[in-house]
C-alpha cells in the first residue's frame, strides 16, 4: 500500500498535502512517510517471527540520522561501509552490537574504530584486508569477529553498475579463498570467524539469483564445518527490488523462499536490505522553473537536478514523475531536466504531463539512493528533508546554505612580493 495518495486530486503524503509541504519547505525538497518505512521494516521482521534473525538495514540507502533512529528504535541493525556511517548510526541511537560492517576499503583506522565501538560483524573482502583486521586487532588486545564475503558468481540480472556478485566484480572471495581465509582466522587468535556474507546486487526483480547463492552458501557451510569450522550467522546482503516501473516480489515471498532453502540449517539468518525499506517511502518534490519547447524535444526545468537524484543520469534509471496537482489541458511529452550544465542531467524523458510554469512536480520512488547521493555540483545547495508521520511535518534535513557551500575552503595569503 501507497502512503502517497491523492485527496481530491492533490498528492499526499499520509495526511499532508505536498503543496503545503513545498509552501512552508521550498523545493527541491524530499518527503518521506514514517508510515511506509515502518511498514517494509514490519513486512520482514514478520516474514522471519519465528527465525533468528537480525535486519541489518544498509545505510548507504538513506542515512538520515531520523530515519536511522525510528529504525534502531525497532529493532534494526545497521549495514555500514565507512566510519562515517558507524558514526551516524551511533548517534542516531543505533546499537553497536547490531552493526555489520560491509566494503571492500575498509582503512586501518576504521577497523579500529569498529573494534573500538564493539561492531557485531566485520564482512571481510580480502585477505589483505583480513590480515590487516588480525594486525589492528591484536594492537588493541581485541578479537575481531569476522565473516568473509563469498562472491558466488551469479548474475544478478540487474544494472552492471549495480552488479556485485559476479567473477569480474571487485566484491568478495571466490570458495578456495574463502576457505583458505577461514583457515587463517582460525589460527590467528585476534580474528574470530563466526560468519558468512554475500551481497550479489541491488534491484533484483526475481527471487531466483537470491535462491541460488543461499545454495552456495548452504553449501560452503557444509565445507567448513567438515574443517571443524562453524559458522553461527548466515548474511544473504541486501538487493531485492522495489516497483519503480515492473513488478518486484514482495518481501514475504522473497524471505519465504530464503527460509525454505535454511530451514536445516541453525544459524542466525542476518540481512541488509536498504532500497526495499526506504525507496517507495519517499519522494522528491520539485518545481517547474521554465518550459522550453522546442522543434525536437519539449524540455520542463525543474529546480532538482541530477546532484540532487543521480540515479537517472547513472543509471539511466526510470522514476515516475506526477503532478502534484493535476492540471487540465493539453498532453504533452516532457523531457524533465535539472538546471546542471550536464547533457546526462535528466530526471525523466518523454513523459506525458499536462504543465504549466511555477507547476510542482513529485519523483515517486525516491527515498532509497536519492538524498545520500546527492552532491553540491554546480554548487547547488542540498536539499531538504522532511519527514511525515500522520498529520505532523518534521523536518529532519535543512535545506544547505550557500555559505555551508564554501565553508571548508580557503584563500592562501599571498607572500608579499
Ligand atoms: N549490502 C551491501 C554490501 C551493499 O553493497 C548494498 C548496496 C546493500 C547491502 C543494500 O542493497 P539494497 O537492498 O539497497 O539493494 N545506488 C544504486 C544502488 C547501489 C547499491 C549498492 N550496494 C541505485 O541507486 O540503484
Amino acid at each position: 500500500m501507497s502512503h502517497f495518495t491523492r485527496q481530491h486530486e492533490v498528492l499526499y503524503c499520509e495526511d499532508v498535502s505536498l503543496e503545503d509541504i513545498a509552501a512552508t519547505h521550498g523545493t527541491p525538497t524530499y518527503v518521506y512517510s514514517a508510515a511506509s518505512i515502518d511498514a517494509a521494516f514490519n513486512a520482514y521482521q514478520r516474514a522471519l517471527q519465528g527465525r533468528s534473525h537480525l535486519i541489518c538495514y544498509a545505510v548507504k540507502a538513506n542515512s538520515n540520522l531520523a530515519i536511522l533512529n525510528r529504525l534502531a528504535q525497532q529493532g534494526a541493525g545497521f549495514d555500514v561501509v565507512s566510519a562515517g556511517e558507524l558514526e551516524r548510526v551511533l548517534h542516531a541511537g543505533g546499537d553497536a552490537g547490531k552493526v555489520v560492517f560491509s566494503g571492500v576499503g575498509k582503512t586501518r583506522t576504521e577497523l579500529a574504530l569498529a573494534l573500538e565501538k564493539g561492531i557485531r560483524c566485520f564482512n571481510v573482502e580480502s585477505e589483505s584486508e583480513l590480515m590487516q583486521l588480525a594486525e589492528v586487532a591484536s594492537a588493541l588486545r581485541k578479537t575481531a569477529p569476522v565473516s568473509i564475503r563469498i562472491n558466488p558468481d551469479v548474475d544478478a540480472g540487474t544494472h552492471p553498475y549495480i552488479s556485485t556478485g559476479l567473477r569480474e566484480n571487485k566484491f568478495g572471495v571466490d570458495a578456495t579463498t574463502a576457505r583458505r581465509l577461514y583457515r587463517i582466522a582460525r589460527n590467528t587468535d585476534a580474528l574470530n570467524p563466526i560468519g558468512l556474507d554475500c551481497h550479489i546486487g541491488s534491484q533484483i526483480m526475481d527471487v531466483n539469483p537470491f535462491l541460488e547463492a543461499v545454495d552456495f552458501l548452504i553449501a560452503m557451510i557444509d565445507d567448513l564445518r567438515k574443517e571443524d569450522i562453524l559458522i553461527s550467522h548466515l548474511d544473504i546482503g541486501g538487493g531485492l527490488g522495489v516497483s519503480y516501473e515492473a513488478a518486484a516480489p514482495p518481501i514475504a515471498d522473497y524471505i519465504a523462499a530464503v527460509l525454505d532453502r535454511l530451514s536445516a540449517l541453525d544459524v542466525e539468518l542476518v540481512l541488509e536490505p536498504g532500497r526495499s525499506i526506504v525507496a517507495m517511502a519517499g519522494v522528491l518534490v520539485t518545481k517547474v522553473e521554465h518550459l522550453k519547447p522546442t522543434s525536437h524535444r519539449n524540455f520542463a526545468i525543474v529546480d532538482a537536478a541530477m546532484n540532487d537524484l543521480l540515479r537517472p543520469a547513472l543509471y539511466g534509471a526510470w522514476q515516475e514523475i506526477c503532478p502534484v496537482t493535476p492540471r487540465s489541458g493539453e498532453i504533452v511529452e516532457w523531457d524533465v531536466v535539472g538546471p546542471v550544465c550536464e547533457t546526462a542531467d535528466f530526471l525523466g524523458k518523454a513523459r506525458p504531463l499536462a504543465l504549466a510554469q511555477g507547476d510542482l512536480l513529485s519523483i515517486m520512488g525516491a527515498g532509497a539512493y536519492g538524498y545520500s547521493m546527492s552532491s553540491n555540483y554546480n554548487s547547488r545547495p542540498r536539499a531538504a528533508e522532511v519527514l511525515v508521520d500522520g498529520d505532523s511535518v518534521h523536518l529532519i534535513g535543512q535545506r544547505e546554505s550557500l555559505e555551508t557551500l564554501w565553508q571548508r575552503e580557503s584563500i592562501p595569503t599571498r607572500r608579499s612580493q
